[in-house]
């Protein structure tokens, strides 16, 4: 028996062809996918579940784990009913979330997509940033961390060209509670190296990365698809971090032509 508090997770679902799970980023929703959503609802069923704390679904307190948020996630698929293997699709925290699933669900997941995202585990650099954002989320509230963040979650081009879009991103960051954002925080702060992970990936792999990434990277896109070994590398420019959102037309062709393969 869990001593967990029992809660509702909120999630968006469509219809017809191979289960895709859709993972959003840290302090995203669901709202993420709207550009998925609306356009390859035909080739897969795709479901895009709120993390906890996240979006429409409630919060418990924190710290979270990688492995917790993964359950939630397979838990969600399985109470409606899907219980053949799925294709995993994650952004940047849901990459991270995307290799526990497969770690702790072996057989389950039948292909990986992985975006704007990497395998490794924090720094100690990196550890002491996540103690000082949820310090800062603690004594001034989500407000003080979207603000800090908000700027380097697209790529540069886009505060200028697109502030619908940069409103829209702010207004889902701001959907965050307090316990999620900190119980994401503290989830990626202790989050195992997936780095061992990747040799063991057996599955079709797309790997999906912005070339103005400002958090993460494409050398990191690039070094899991070496060591993936079925894998392809779709670097898409003028994207950042949220590349499905930024690129959403570059981003569907991609994995619209790997969906069709299953
Ligand atoms: C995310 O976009 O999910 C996070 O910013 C990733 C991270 O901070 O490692």
């Amino acid at each position: 028996m869990s001593d967990e508090p029992e809660f509702l997770i909120s999630y968006q679902d469509s219809a017809g062809g191979v289960p895709v799970l859709l993972i959003h980023g840290f302090p995203l929703s669901s709202l993420l996918w709207e550009p998925q959503m609306a356009e390859l609802a035909d080739v897969s069923r795709l479901i895009a579940p709120d993390l906890r704390g996240h979006g429409n679904t409630s919060a418990s307190p924190p710290p979270y784990t990688m492995e917790q948020l993964a359950i939630d996630c397979v838990n969600l698929l399985d109470d409606i009913g899907i219980n053949r293997p799925f294709v995993v699709m994650g952004l940047s925290m849901g990459g991270y979330i995307a290799f526990e699933v497969f770690r702790q669900y072996p057989g389950m997941v039948a292909g990986l997509i992985l975006a704007g995202t990497r395998a490794g585990a924090d720094s100690e650099e990196g550890k002491k940033g996540r103690d000082a954002a949820a310090k800062l989320v603690r004594e001034q509230g989500v407000s003080a961390l979207v603000e800090q963040m908000l700027p380097k979650l697209m790529a540069p081009a886009v505060y200028q060209d697109n502030p619908e879009l940069v409103e829209f991103v702010r207004e889902m960051m701001l959907e965050t509670s307090v316990e999620g954002a900190i119980g994401g925080l503290m989830a990626m702060r202790g989050r195992a190296d997936s780095l061992p992970t990747l040799l063991d990936i057996d599955v079709p792999t797309l790997i999906i990365h912005g070339t103005d990434d400002q958090l993460i990277p494409t050398s990191e896109a690039e070094a899991m698809h070496q060591a993936i070994h079925d894998s392809r590398l779709v670097i898409i420019p003028e994207a950042g971090h949220l590349v499905n959102l930024e690129q959403p037309e570059a981003f569907n062709d991609a994995v619209r032509a790997f969906l069709e393969t299953f």
